[in-house]
């Protein structure tokens, strides 16, 4: 699914950048060129990006700060 149109960006290349290391928006837009036009997929890379750093282990799910906020 395409996430930037401007630049033809899709989640799965998203998800392939946080494999290859991409730790930040910055670092997905230096590479794709993502939010650099009209910029109304910024929210939604940043959300893919999220997801993705959830995926590698990078990043605690919301659910995961959840239960460690209530214990
Ligand atoms: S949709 Fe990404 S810059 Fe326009």
């Amino acid at each position: 699914m395409y996430i930037c149109i401007c630049r033809a960006v899709t989640d799965s290349a998203i998800h392939e950048f946080v494999s290859g290391g991409a730790s930040s928006f910055r670092d997905i837009s230096s590479a794709t060129g993502c939010g650099t036009q009209c910029g109304r997929c910024v929210a939604q890379v940043r959300e893919v990006m999220n997801e993705a750093l959830v995926d590698q282990g990078l990043l605690a799910s919301s659910e995961q700060l959840r239960v460690v906020s209530s214990a």
